[in-house]
């Protein structure tokens, strides 16, 4: 079987929901283990409680006693894609709470499972963070958001060169808007997606786990340090009915 993951153990992040819980019920159908976290105490249907653990990536003692449970087994593969939007207002009048809540789970949060996790990570794994198409797209009032997904990008590309020597390779997924509890295809953020995006529809989380397989699995072994999108060519350029709308 190409993408094989037979054996090899993964721990995703945000797995109770949305991409992180289908990416990690992939990863089980390719064969791996898999260890589910998120922020709830109990597991989500359909995962058995000893294959959950409660985490929220902001908490680093949680992060410790994760930690110290893996050692020892190690991990071929985390995915780190726990991840908040907030209302954030426009950058003049930003909600500041909401601002530093975004940056404390996007990309502190993000720093903390490569700080307490990547450690465990045997050599030559594989090291999947979720970012967003935001990092390379401007969309009002969304500031924070944008520049705490900027930084996991920037967060990568430091995890592959400082983890590299040990074949730890580190990749970026930037999905675009993806229905999800997260964002629904009626909400405006939805809408707009459909009508600008080349491939004229909102994304599934379908959509992006041959993506995370493929860079969970040996055969992505010499791509490391790279944010890769996924977002209907949303930050590809403009089609041409979009043109032709603002044209006419
Ligand atoms: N849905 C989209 O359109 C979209 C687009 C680009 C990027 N993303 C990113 O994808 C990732 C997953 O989002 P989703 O769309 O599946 O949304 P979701 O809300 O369905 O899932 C996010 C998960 O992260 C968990 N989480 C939030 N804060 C946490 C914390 N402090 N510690 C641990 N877990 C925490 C939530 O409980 C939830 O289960 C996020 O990083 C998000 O920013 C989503």
């Amino acid at each position: 079987m190409f993408f094989n993951l037979n054996g090899k153990r993964a721990l995703v992040t945000g797995a109770a929901s949305g991409i992180g819980l289908a990416v990690a019920r992939r990863f089980e159908a390719a064969g791996a283990n898999v260890i589910y976290t998120d922020l709830p105490d109990a597991a989500p249907d359909g995962v058995t409680e000893d294959a959950y653990r409660q985490l929220d990536v902001t908490d680093q003692v949680a992060l410790q006693r994760l930690a110290a449970e893996i050692e020892g087994s190690k991990l071929d593969i985390l995915v780190s894609n726990a991840g908040i939007a907030l209302e954030e207002g426009v950058l003049a009048q930003s909600d500041v709470e909401a601002v530093r809540k975004i940056v404390e789970v996007n990309l502190i949060g993000g720093m903390l499972v490569m700080k307490h996790l990547a450690p465990q990570v045997r050599d030559g794994g594989s090291i999947i963070c979720t970012a967003s198409a935001a990092a390379a797209l401007a969309m009002p009032e969304f500031g924070a958001y944008a520049a705490s997904k900027s930084g996991v990008t920037g967060l990568v590309r430091v995890g592959a060169v400082e983890l590299g020597a040990r074949g730890v390779r580190v990749n970026a997924v930037c999905p675009g808007t993806i229905e999800t509890p997260m964002t629904d295809a009626s909400s405006n953020e939805g809408k707009f997606t459909k009508q600008v995006c080349a491939l004229n529809r909102i994304g599934r989380t379908s959509d992006l786990v041959g993506l995370y397989h493929f860079l969970a699995s040996d055969e992505s072994a010499y791509l490391t340090g790279q944010s890769l999108y996924v977002d209907g060519g949303l930050s590809a350029g403009y089609p041409q009915h979009m043109i032709d709308a603002v044209m006419s």
